[in-house]
C-alpha cells in the first residue's frame, strides 16, 4: 500500500471516537503495510477491566482509517491478526479494491458525541438501518423499551461507577475540566464536550480533588445525582447487540461495526450519546439483559440517540496540530 499516502490522511482518522478519549490506537509503518496496536498507556484498566471499549474504539478507528482511505482513492484493507502480547490487533494492507463504504471524510469529521438535548428520537427507518448495519456482521440494534426503568437503572450504574476509588481516579485523570489543563486540546473529556457550565467544572473539580476524604460520607452519591437524568433530554436508548461468545478479535470487528452504525446515524442527521456505565456495572447489565429478552454479555455498547438540539463542542485529538497545519 502506499504508505506515505495513507500517513498524510493519519490526522483524520484520528478523528475516531473512543472511550474517554483516550485515542489507545498506535499505528507502527513499515515499507508495504502498517501495523495497528494500542498504547496500554491508554487503556482503562479499572473503567473497562474486560477492554470491552478498548477493542471497540480500535475497531472504531480501524473502520475510520478504512473510510479516509477510500475516500481519497486509496486501495487499503484490514488483515485482522490480533495479538494481546505483542499488542497487536492486525495490519492496514493494500487491497485489489478500494474498501467500499457508504461513508467519506465528510461523516468522520462531521461526527460528534452528543450529551445534549435531543429535539427528537431516531426515526423508525433510521433504526431499521442501524440494526441492518449491525445484522449484516452477525449483530443487531435493539431499542430498549420501558424509560422509566432505563432511568432507574441509570441511577444504579452511575452510583456504582462513583462507588469505585480506582474508575473515579481514572475518570479524573482524563478529565479536562479548565482549558488551562496542560492536555486540554490533545485528548480526554473536556467540560465544553461534557456540556458543563465554568460554575458545574469547577464544583465536578472540587468535589473529585475531596474524593478520597468524602467518599465514605455520600460523595460517590451525590456525585451520581449531580450526573443528572440525561434521559431526560431526550432520543432513545438503543443497544448494540453481538453473537455469543465473542472475544476479543471479534470485538474490535464489532468496534467497526458499531463505527457503521454512528455514521449510518450521522448520515440521518442523528447523534449518538453511550452510556457505557449501563453495561459495565453487571447489576444493569443484568437487568437491560431481561428487559430485552437476552444474555447480559450479548450487550456490548449501549447508546442514547437523537436529533441534536444544538451543535456538541469539537472533541480534542492528539494529531489536531497536524491536521490543521496544511488548512
Ligand atoms: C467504546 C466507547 C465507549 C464510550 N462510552 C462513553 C460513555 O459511557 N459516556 C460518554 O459520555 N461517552 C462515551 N464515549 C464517547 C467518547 O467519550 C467520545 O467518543 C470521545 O470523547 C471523542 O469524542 P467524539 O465522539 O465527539 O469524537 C464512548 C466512546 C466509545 C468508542
Amino acid at each position: 500500500m502506499d504508505v506515505a499516502a495513507f500517513r498524510a490522511l493519519e490526522p483524520l482518522c484520528w478523528r475516531a471516537p473512543s472511550a474517554h478519549n483516550t485515542q489507545p490506537w498506535r499505528l507502527d509503518h513499515r515499507a508495504a503495510e502498517i501495523r495497528v496496536g494500542w498504547d496500554p498507556a491508554d487503556a482503562l484498566p479499572a473503567a473497562d477491566p474486560t477492554g470491552r471499549d478498548l477493542w471497540l474504539s480500535l475497531g472504531a478507528f480501524v473502520e475510520t482509517c478504512l473510510v479516509v482511505a477510500a475516500d481519497a482513492g486509496l486501495r487499503v484493507g484490514f488483515v485482522p491478526d490480533h495479538c494481546a502480547e505483542e499488542r497487536r490487533v492486525g495490519w492496514l494492507r493494500a487491497s485489489g479494491s478500494r474498501y467500499d463504504t457508504p461513508f467519506g471524510t465528510a461523516e468522520v469529521r462531521g461526527r460528534r458525541t452528543h450529551r445534549g438535548r435531543f429535539s427528537a428520537g431516531p426515526p423508525t427507518d433510521a433504526v431499521a438501518a442501524a440494526d441492518a448495519v449491525a445484522r449484516a456482521a452477525g449483530g443487531a440494534v435493539r431499542v430498549v423499551p420501558d424509560a422509566d426503568r432505563l432511568a432507574r437503572l441509570l441511577r444504579v450504574a452511575d452510583r456504582h461507577l462513583y462507588a469505585d476509588p480506582a474508575v473515579v481516579a481514572e475518570l479524573r485523570s482524563w478529565l479536562r475540566l479548565t482549558p488551562g489543563h496542560p492536555d486540554y486540546h490533545a485528548d480526554g473529556l473536556t467540560d465544553r464536550c461534557l456540556g458543563l457550565s465554568r460554575t458545574e467544572a469547577a464544583g465536578l473539580r472540587a468535589a473529585l480533588a475531596a474524593y478520597p476524604v468524602l467518599r465514605r460520607l455520600g460523595l460517590p452519591r451525590l456525585l451520581a445525582a449531580a450526573a443528572g437524568n440525561p434521559l431526560a433530554l431526550g432520543g432513545a436508548v438503543l443497544v448494540l447487540v453481538g453473537p455469543s461468545g465473542v472475544d476479543d478479535a471479534r470485538l474490535v470487528g464489532f468496534g467497526r461495526v458499531l463505527m457503521r452504525v454512528w455514521l449510518t446515524l450521522h448520515a440521518a442527521g442523528l447523534a449518538a450519546h453511550p452510556l457505557s456505565q449501563l453495561v459495565d456495572a453487571p447489576a444493569t447489565r443484568d437487568a437491560l439483559g431481561s428487559v430485552l429478552g437476552l444474555p447480559p454479555e450479548r450487550l456490548l455498547h449501549v447508546v442514547r440517540v437523537g436529533r441534536p438540539a444544538g451543535t456538541a463542542a469539537r472533541s480534542a485529538r492528539r494529531t489536531d496540530g497536524a491536521e490543521h497545519a496544511g488548512d
